[in-house]
């Protein structure tokens, strides 16, 4: 019989120290390796409850002095897919939760529409707290809260951002263009692509333009599955 070569003695080592590892750890009860996306969930879940320590009980513009909750942001957080609207309503901020009104209601549709679930992706908000009498987000306030977005984002790492509405796309991509030119396409927004289309609170006022955001949730699910296919 042959001798074994220096490289195939090297190997054999490596093969029986590998062994003797793995018989160490099933006998100190260890029976499977984690998979590297179920660590990735970990280490996102960690880094945002980090942010959310970060944010506290934030008084950092005056959005604070009339709600009753915070609204963090709720979902997956190793989401492919985050959904960005504007601020809280009346019911968001009972329930500290992110859409879940009517115009909440109706996001759940569209991202049902898609073959998702609110708990595979991740929403959040623009803004954290209920501005009054659900006004517009002032400049000062977003200039406060905003970074908190970028944070999770950031944690997050989707592939795909959406845009509900008019001010969050503006928002986000810094322009004043119109969301009619705004959707329907995808834009590169820090390591994401971001696509906004209409807000579902102003569908429920023109449910004439839900062709429209039906035409971007096609593109949406395109793109998903496609960056599915990649990981
Ligand atoms: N509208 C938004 O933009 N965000 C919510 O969370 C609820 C309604």
């Amino acid at each position: 019989m042959k001798h074994p070569n220096r490289i195939e003695q090297e190997f054999h080592q490596v093969l029986s120290s590998l062994q003797d590892f793995l018989l160490s750890q099933k006998e100190q009860g260890v029976l499977g390796l984690p998979l590297q996306h179920q660590r990735t969930t970990v280490n996102k879940d960690q880094q945002l409850e980090n942010i959310r320590s970060e944010l506290g009980e934030c008084t950092r513009c005056k959005l604070h002095q009339h709600r009753r909750h915070i609204v963090f942001g709720t979902g997956n957080p190793a989401a492919q897919l985050v959904f960005v609207g504007e601020g809280p309503g009346g019911e968001e901020d009972v329930q500290g939760k992110p859409f879940v009104g009517r115009a909440g209601q109706l996001l759940t549709k569209i991202i049902n529409s898609i073959d998702l679930t609110r708990e595979e992706v991740y929403i959040a908000n623009i803004i954290k707290c209920r501005p009054p009498n659900n006004r517009n987000p002032e400049p000062d306030e977003i200039k406060a809260c905003e970074p908190f977005l970028i944070k999770q984002l950031d944690a997050i790492k989707p592939k795909i951002i959406c845009a509900l509405g008019t001010f969050a796309a503006q928002t986000l991509l810094e322009t004043d263009e119109r969301i009619s030119r705004l959707r329907g396409k995808f834009i590169p927004y820090r390591n994401s692509r971001l696509i906004a289309t209409f807000h579902p609170a102003f569908l429920l006022r023109n449910p004439q333009r839900k062709r429209d955001v039906w035409e971007d949730m096609k593109m949406i699910r395109k793109e998903y599955v496609r960056s599915e296919r990649l990981c």
